[in-house]
């Protein structure tokens, strides 16, 4: 009987935590089934990959997996924050672009002890590489790291602008926008994608967008981060764009319950800065459901005056606190720049602030009530799952378009994006670990329950993965 060989997966994520997390995951789900995988990083997130996060360990065990790695073009000290995200697009379009088209073409990464790549999968925003696929002949299946709802109402953006619904002024921030089929009910402009905030239709960052989803749909398939039970509606109506779509959410559920079949530990690190454990330990002391956990992800910044705002927001709520400060999260550093004694007092008592957590295991933690949460989409998938309640403060991308689905759709939190003052901080912590707790609860036990169905054997996301894998086989 003919074998046919195993197909060679080529992973390229956008270099940046959010992406890297959720694509490597995804990466060992396709090494759990047996393909070979390799992950193309940046040397610069490469390295600090191998620095903070268990890699070696957990991957060393695949004897099909590999990371290559290309040079983003950005100078060694480049700090690659979201501050200077421009230059990051900037070396994606300039540098990382052709030097990815010389690595494939023409050998498809072929050496002594590989084949050749037999279909590539890269992120979403990385559209170039479909004609690189095309030009080798292999498959390009895009990832999308944000939810369905953000990726549904990238396609509208036209519409949006024909209804003169873009670009909107600053008094303008409640109209309803009308062109966003399923979404007429509740979607106002200042729950758009971040981008669609630009005053000039000819702003880059919305150009961007446009043309990145006019591309995406020339990919062979897309697969999202979220489950049939969450964004259904959005999903069938998204088929008739991307006829071949697999949903594979939560990824990090589906993980643990295969990592669980194959009798591997269900926690790792995929982190590019380094975990302060000690919050744990901290949190094995709070009494149950006490803490709200406060974190903005890898990317959001705040100024010194919001901080503060939150911190006593924190403070008055009278809850007890763990937050995840990142050195990064203030950017511009005024001679003001101080805390209050009180407010350093008080988180002595009941508070603990680390820069980085292990975000995944702090959530399921017995002591964690609520997330404080900026909506990026890993965040709020882990809190579903988690079965937490939220507190929403977005900023960028998808984030204002998940917060007003977790406030409005899903009602497993609140939306307080556009504000930021201590006194509806406390409110809302409030409503959330007390007043308003119950019915938030109900809804979003609910959907941690669906979420676990989905991964489990039997489940949508479950059976996705196998076809996923069976497709892979069948295109290689
Ligand atoms: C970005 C975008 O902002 C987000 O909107 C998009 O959906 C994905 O890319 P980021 O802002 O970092 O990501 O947020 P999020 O998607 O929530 O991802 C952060 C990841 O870092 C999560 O998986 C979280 O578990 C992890 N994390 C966060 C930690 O491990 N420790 C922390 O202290 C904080």
């Amino acid at each position: 009987m003919e074998h046919k060989p195993i197909p060679h997966v080529l992973i390229f994520p956008f270099p940046a935590q959010g992406h890297i997390n959720s694509m490597l995951k995804l990466a060992e789900l396709l090494c759990l089934s047996g393909l070979h995988v390799t992950f193309l990083n940046t040397e610069f997130i490469h390295l600090r990959l191998h620095r903070f996060a268990d890699v070696e360990t957990r991957f060393g065990i695949f004897p099909g997996f590999r990371f290559e790695t290309i040079s983003d073009g950005l100078p060694a000290d480049h700090s690659r924050s979201f501050n200077s995200i421009s230059d990051l697009i900037h070396s994606v379009k300039t540098f990382i672009e052709p030097t990815f088209r010389k690595l494939l073409i023409p050998d498809r990464l072929k050496s002594e002890d590989r084949p050749p790549v037999t279909c590539i999968i890269a992120d979403g925003v990385l559209s170039f590489t479909i004609d690189v696929a095309e030009a080798i002949e292999v498959p390009c299946i895009l990832w999308r790291t944000p939810s369905a709802c953000y990726f549904w109402s990238t396609f509208f953006i036209s519409e949006m602008i024909a209804a003169g619904e873009l670009p909107f002024n600053d008094d303008e921030m409640d109209k309803a926008i009308t062109s966003v089929p399923g979404m007429e009910n509740f979607l106002r402009s200042r729950d758009l994608p971040s981008f669609c905030r630009a005053k000039e239709l000819n702003d880059p960052g919305l150009q961007l967008i446009l043309t990145e989803t006019i591309n995406s749909t020339r990919a062979t398939a897309h697969i999202l981060n979220t489950f049939e039970d969450l964004e259904g509606p959005i999903l069938s109506q998204l088929r008739a764009y991307i006829p071949k779509l697999y949903t594979l959410g939560p990824l990090h559920a589906l993980l643990n319950s295969r990592r669980k079949i194959a009798s591997q530990p269900p926690t790792s690190s995929n982190s590019l800065l380094e975990i302060d454990r000690s919050c744990m330990t901290w949190l094995d002391q709070q009494p149950s459901k006490s803490v709200v956990y406060f974190s903005f992800g890898s990317v959001v910044f705040m100024s010194h005056a919001q901080m503060i705002e939150f911190w006593y927001g924190l403070v008055n709520s009278g809850k007890r606190f763990l937050w995840v400060l990142r050195p990064d999260s203030i950017p511009v550093k005024t001679s003001d720049f101080q805390v209050p004694e009180e407010l350093k007092l008080a988180t002595k008592e009941r508070g603990y602030i680390v820069d980085w957590s292990p975000q995944e295991e702090v959530l399921v933690h017995p002591a964690v009530g609520g997330f404080f949460t900026h909506s990026g989409w890993n965040s709020t998938l882990e809190s579903m799952v988690a079965g937490l309640p939220m507190v929403c403060w977005p900023q960028f991308a998808d984030q204002p378009i998940n917060s007003r689905y977790v406030s409005e759709v899903w009602k497993i939190g609140f939306d307080m994006k556009d504000t930021c003052d201590r006194s509806i901080v406390a409110k809302l912590i409030r409503d959330m670990m007390d007043d308003k707790r119950e019915e938030l609860v109900v809804s979003v036990n609910r959907i941690a329950e669906q979420a676990s169905k989905c991964v489990s054997e039997g489940g949508t996301s479950n059976r996705n993965l196998d076809l996923l894998i069976e497709d892979i086989k069948a295109m290689s």
